[in-house]
């Protein structure tokens, strides 16, 4: 995959507008950050994205193949993954059986076992609950499952939507430093809502700002982080361009 297309997307919900008109492209082996503050359309965003939402305007594109009006699972095929907000364990369910959890739209059934042992080695703690219930891990570790959940499709493109959400800034350091790892190792395209500009400064890459479902800033992290626009998308001034 070589390169996602936003062109003028918008969604609604009812006659809830939550994204409007939003435009913008990333590369191959880029890390985005998506910010903005709650009800921006953040979640939205990722959803249309991987189908799990319907457009009600725009062409979204990877590589020139237009995924608006396909399936979730037909996405999920040309490489793309979410690694949902809230994380969606089965809490009742083992470790192994969430990491199954969507095999099923797999043509490859004995690359399956292999792509679960790569996932063990990313994440060895996995490997040894392998056989306990998901909902007895602590937040990082069902955030880790749920990541690893996301790599059992083998993707080119991961989105991540508020992954430290409810974490200590420890376990967030050591999420961050996995999928920092994940793209070295992968070449994976990762898109990330992060609510904290402290915190994508830290990791660093490409921010988005979204506010009431439009896109009022898009840079560098670092200088978002520096820049007041991430006040005035937050606290309501109009914010035109981005970070300079
Ligand atoms: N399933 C839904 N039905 C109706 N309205 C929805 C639905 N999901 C989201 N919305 C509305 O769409 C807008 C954008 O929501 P969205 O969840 O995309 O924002 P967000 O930036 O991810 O917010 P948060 O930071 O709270 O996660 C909000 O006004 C929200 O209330
Ligand atoms: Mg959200």
């Amino acid at each position: 995959m070589s390169k996602l297309g936003v062109y003028d997307v918008a969604v609604r919900y009812g006659k809830i507008p939550a994204l409007e008109d939003v435009s913008f492209t990333v590369s191959e082996g880029e890390r985005l950050f998506i910010s903005g503050p709650n009800g921006a359309g953040k979640s939205s965003l990722l959803k249309a994205i991987c189908g799990a939402a319907p457009t009600s305007h725009g062409r979204i594109e990877v590589d020139g193949d237009v995924l608006n009006g396909r399936s979730p699972e037909a996405i999920a095929r040309l490489g793309l993954t979410m690694v949902p907000e809230g994380r969606d364990i089965f809490g009742t369910l083992t470790v192994e059986e969430n990491l199954r959890v969507g095999t099923g739209i797999r043509r490859d059934k004995s690359a399956i076992e292999t792509d679960i042992e790569e996932v063990y080695e990313n994440f060895p703690m996995l490997a040894d609950r392998r056989h306990a219930n998901a909902g007895a891990l602590s937040g990082g570790q069902q955030q880790m499952l749920a990541i690893g959940r996301g790599l059992m499709t083998n993707p080119k493109l991961m989105l991540v939507d508020e992954p430290s959400l409810g974490l200590a800034p420890n376990i967030v350091d050591q999420v961050y430093q996995t999928l920092v790892n994940l793209q070295k190792d992968r070449g994976l395209t990762l898109i990330i809502v992060e609510q904290s500009s402290a915190r994508a400064a830290r990791v660093g890459g490409r921010m988005l700002l979204l506010r009431g479902g439009n896109v009022v800033g898009d840079g560098d992290s670092v200088k978002f982080a520096e820049s007041d626009l991430l006040k005035e998308a937050y606290f309501g001034q109009d914010t035109p361009e981005g970070p300079s």
